[in-house]
C-alpha cells in the first residue's frame, strides 16, 4: 500500500479512518524513523536535571545514545554517548556528576564539555594529531524553550521556538504558573515501562478523553469511595468538566499546525492553584494564597486560565506534556518496534511547594499514572487487546472520527486526527502542507478555554 492510501479524511462527510497496515507494517516503521525521527524536534532532557558543573543524564533519543551534561563551564551540551576513537560509550551511568569520562576500551579521556582531553600513549599517533577534531561530537541541532532541551537530527530544521509556536502559549501558562513557587523542577527518577503495541496507539491513548469512564472504571471508584468517605457533598470524582454529556460541552480538543494537539478541561484539585473540597483547610487556604499572587503577577484572566484550567500537549511526534490535576508531567514515547514501546516518564514540581501538595502530587502520579498505577496498568491491557486485534487482517481501517462535525470536546478525536494527518504528511513528503483541524483549518484560533461558558 503507498504512504498516500493510508488514510481516509474526508471532514464534510465526517469521515476519517486509518489503515491499520500503518501499526505493523515493518517497511512503515523504519519510513517513520527516517521520514519523521530524522526530522523532528524531540526532547532531551530539563535544565533542572543538571543544575551544577559535570552533572549529567544518560539519554536515548530516536535510538541515538547521548549524554545531556552541565560542563564546568557552566553551559549545558547534549553529547554523543560515543567515543571519536572507535565507537564506545564514554559514559556508563544513567546519571551522576562527573569531571570528565574514560572510554573503557582505550582509556581515552574526555572532559565534561566533551573535549578530549587525554589519549593513552599518544606518541602512537605522530606529531600532527589533532585532537581538538576528536572531542565528543553533538546532534546537528540543540534547542531549548522554557528549560527544555532538545535536539533534531536534520540541520535544516526550522528552529524549535518556530516549531513549537502553535502551542507556545499554553506551555508558557503552565510555565509561569510555578514562577511565584521559585519555578519548575524535575523529582529525581525516572518511570520506565513497555508495552506490547505501535507507539501511535500510546500517543491517542494519551490525549483520549473518551476512555475514561470505560477504561479507567477502577480508578474513578476509588475517588469515589474516598470523597464518600470523607463526606463530601454532591461527589464528582474526576472533579472536572470531564464528568458527563452537558459540562463536557465546556471542554475542548484542539489541533494546531506541525501536528501538535491536545485537550483542556477546568478541574478542581490543581496545586497550583484551584484547591479540591478534600482538601484540609489549611491546604485549601496555601492553594488560594498561591492564587491570589498569580492573579496579582498576570492579572485575572491568565492566572484563571493557569490555575482552573488542566492542559494535555502533544508536541509532535512524542512528547507529551500533562498539567493535569494533580501533577505535572512530561512523557516520551518512543518505538521499538512496530508491536513494542518504551516509556519514559518524569514528574516536575515547583521548587518551593508546601508539603502536602507536594505529597498529594505524588499520591496522585503514582495511584493514577504510575506504572503500577490504577490507570496505565489498564491503559496498557486495552492498547495490548488492540495491538492483537490488528492481526485481523481483513478488518483493514480504524475509525476517527469522532467530534468531526462539532466543535471538538476533550472525548472527540480531533487532536488524534491531527496528528495522523500530520504524520501522514511527513511520509507523503509534504510535511508543511498538512491541515490540522477539521473547522477552522488551523486558522490560529486562541487556545484558551471560555472561562465564562
Ligand atoms: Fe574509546 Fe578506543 S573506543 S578509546
Ligand atoms: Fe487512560
Amino acid at each position: 500500500m503507498q504512504p498516500s492510501e493510508l488514510i481516509i479524511d474526508r471532514p464534510d462527510e465526517g469521515v476519517f479512518r486509518v489503515h491499520r497496515s500503518s501499526m505493523t507494517s515493518h517497511d512503515l516503521f523504519e519510513q517513520e524513523r527516517a521520514k519523521i525521527f530524522d526530522h523532528c524536534w524531540l526532547y532531551v532532557g530539563h535544565e533542572s536535571e543538571v543544575q551544577k558543573p559535570g552533572e549529567y543524564r544518560r539519554r536515548t533519543v530516536a535510538d541515538r545514545p547521548l549524554i545531556f551534561i552541565r560542563g564546568s563551564d557552566g553551559q549545558i551540551r547534549v553529547l554523543y554517548n560515543s567515543c571519536t576513537h572507535r565507537g564506545a560509550s564514554v559514559c556508563q551511568q544513567d546519571e551522576g556528576q562527573a569531571t570528565g569520562f574514560t572510554c573503557i576500551y582505550h582509556a581515552w579521556r574526555f572532559n565534561n564539555k566533551g573535549e578530549l582531553a587525554g589519549v593513552s600513549d599518544q606518541e602512537g599517533y605522530g606529531d600532527n594529531f589533532n585532537k581538538a577534531a576528536l572531542n565528543l561530537k553533538s546532534p546537528p541541532r540543540v534547542e531549548h524553550y522554557r528549560g527544555m532541551y532538545f535536539v533534531n537530527y536534520d540541520s535544516g530544521a526550522e528552529s524549535l521556538e518556530s516549531y513549537i509556536s502553535p502551542v507556545r502559549e499554553l506551555i508558557d501558562l503552565t510555565m509561569d504558573s510555578a514562577e511565584v513557587l521559585g519555578g519548575w523542577r524535575i523529582l529525581s527518577g525516572t518511570a520506565k515501562y513497555s508495552i506490547k503495541a505501535n507507539w501511535k496507539i500510546l500517543i491517542e491513548n494519551s490525549y483520549d478523553g473518551y476512555h475514561l469512564p470505560s477504561v479507567h472504571q477502577t480508578y474513578i471508584d476509588y475517588l469515589m469511595w474516598r470523597q464518600k468517605k470523607a463526606s463530601v457533598q454532591n461527589p464528582n470524582p474526576t472533579g472536572s468538566d470531564a464528568r458527563d454529556s452537558s459540562s463536557l460541552k465546556r471542554t475542548r480538543a484542539y489541533a494546531t499546525k506541525n501536528g501538535h494537539g491536545g485537550f483542556l478541561y477546568r478541574a478542581e484539585g490543581r496545586a497550583i492553584a484551584n484547591p479540591s473540597p478534600l482538601w484540609p483547610e489549611e491546604t485549601r487556604r496555601e492553594v488560594l494564597r498561591v492564587k491570589s499572587e498569580l492573579i496579582a503577577k498576570f492579572g485575572e484572566q491568565r492566572a484563571r486560565q493557569m490555575s482552573e484550567v488542566s492542559r494535555t500537549i502533544c508536541i509532535f511526534p512524542n512528547f507529551l506534556f500533562q498539567d493535569s490535576q494533580t501533577g505535572f508531567r512530561f512523557r516520551q514515547i518512543w518505538p521499538v518496534a512496530p508491536d513494542m514501546i518504551d516509556v519514559v516518564q518524569w514528574d516536575l514540581v515547583p521548587r518551593n511547594e508546601q508539603q502536602d501538595l507536594f505529597d498529594a502530587r505524588m499520591e496522585y502520579s503514582l495511584a493514577f499514572l504510575g506504572p503500577g498505577g490504577l490507570a496505565t496498568p489498564d491503559d496498557a491491557e486495552a492498547l495490548e487487546q488492540c495491538q492483537r486485534g490488528f492481526a485481523a487482517r481483513e478488518v483493514e481501517w480504524s475509525d476517527i472520527s469522532r467530534g468531526m462535525k462539532r466543535p471538538a470536546q476533550m472525548n472527540d478525536e480531533l487532536q488524534m486526527r491531527s496528528f495522523w494527518r500530520q504524520w501522514h504528511a511527513w511520509l507523503k513528503g509534504d510535511p508543511k502542507n498538512a491541515f490540522t483541524d477539521d473547522i477552522d483549518r488551523g486558522a490560529g484560533n486562541s487556545l484558551l478555554i471560555n472561562l465564562e461558558a
